[in-house]
């Protein structure tokens, strides 16, 4: 029988907590959300076994990572929910700290990582990755891993963690997880739980577009240009506003001119708004499987 796993608010006492477990020999593994957990969240938990052996989720809405007049308000917070999905999947210890105990008002220390966060996301959401990076350096410090699950679905999110471990010597190993998607392919998300019906059947053109994108890739299309093409209409076609859909070198997230030609890998990444909901997608064409590929298929 899975255990409820216990929750700890406060950071000295999960520290001094894993730094009994470590000193035993104990290896901790760090999965970092902000609840409203999904499969996708559950998958990585899950993978988070077979790189510690104490397996610790965090859940913390983080302030500085939302923009003004986004939705940090808004985002869903069940946390009794949130216990009982991570019971079956192996967690052993939550850490919910508050807004007030990982922020006190004299904090005035941030994280910056240069370069990889200028496009996508980071052109739209100006200091969103400031406060990723900060609050995962933060979580790092006060947990101790060995190694930390990250998920793909947030692919910048993901190589911002990677240079900043690389960048400050962190000792942590970051491990990328394949996005979970719903069965039409629409990428899990705590975000989704937004949409209407209506706004939820028009979110399908988001995985059917990068779907008809790897079609072109597996059967020899090399264009940045054809390959983005039925991105941008089946987008275009059914989300209300796009911030971007962009070709990119998936290891440096260099931007691919239209002109140019793909490499044996190219990641398409997206954001697009459908109503009051903004949806971000990402896939890479010659190392992902289709979005619309059946899962163990
Ligand atoms: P959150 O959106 O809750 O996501 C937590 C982790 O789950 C991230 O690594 C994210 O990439 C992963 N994830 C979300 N949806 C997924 C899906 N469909 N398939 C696979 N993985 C998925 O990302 C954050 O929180 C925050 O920015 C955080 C890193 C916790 C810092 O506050």
């Amino acid at each position: 029988m899975s255990r409820t796993p216990t929750i700890i608010r406060d950071p000295q006492e999960i520290r001094s907590l894993c730094d009994d477990e470590r000193a035993r020999g104990t290896s901790v593994c760090l999965v970092p959300t902000m609840g409203a957990l999904h499969e996708g969240h559950l998958d990585l938990v899950r993978e988070a076994g077979n790189h510690g052996d104490l397996v610790v989720v965090s859940i913390f809405v983080n302030p500085t990572q939302f923009g003004p007049g986004e939705d940090f308000d808004l985002y869903p917070r069940n946390l009794a929910d949130d216990l009982d999905k991570l019971a079956p999947a192996g967690a052993a210890l939550v850490f919910a700290p508050s807004v007030e105990t990982m922020y006190p008002p004299n904090a005035g220390t941030t994280i910056s990582v240069n370069g990889i966060t200028e496009g996508l996301c980071g052109a739209h959401r100006p200091g969103h990755f400031d406060g990723v990076a900060t609050i995962v350096a933060k979580l790092f410090n006060i947990i101790g891993p060995c190694a930390a699950i990250f998920g793909r679905k947030d692919y910048q999110q993901l190589q911002v963690i990677r240079k900043m471990t690389h960048d400050l010597n962190m000792p942590v190993k970051i491990v990328g997880m394949a996005t979970v998607r719903e069965p039409d392919g629409l990428a899990m998300s705590s975000r989704n739980e937004y949409l209407s019906n209506e706004e939820r059947s028009r979110a399908t053109a988001i995985p059917s577009g990068l779907a008809a994108a790897h079609v072109l890739f597996d059967r020899g299309e090399k264009s940045v240009k054809a390959l983005l093409a039925p991105v941008v209409s089946s987008i275009e076609g059914a989300c209300d506003s796009i911030d971007y859909i962009s070709a990119v070198d998936p290891a440096s997230l260099a931007p691919l001119d239209d002109e140019a030609l793909a490499g044996e890998t190219m990641l398409i990444a997206l954001a697009a708004r459908i109503g009051g909901t903004r949806l971000i997608d990402n896939t890479v064409l010659g190392e992902d499987r289709s979005p619309l590929a059946n899962p163990g298929g």
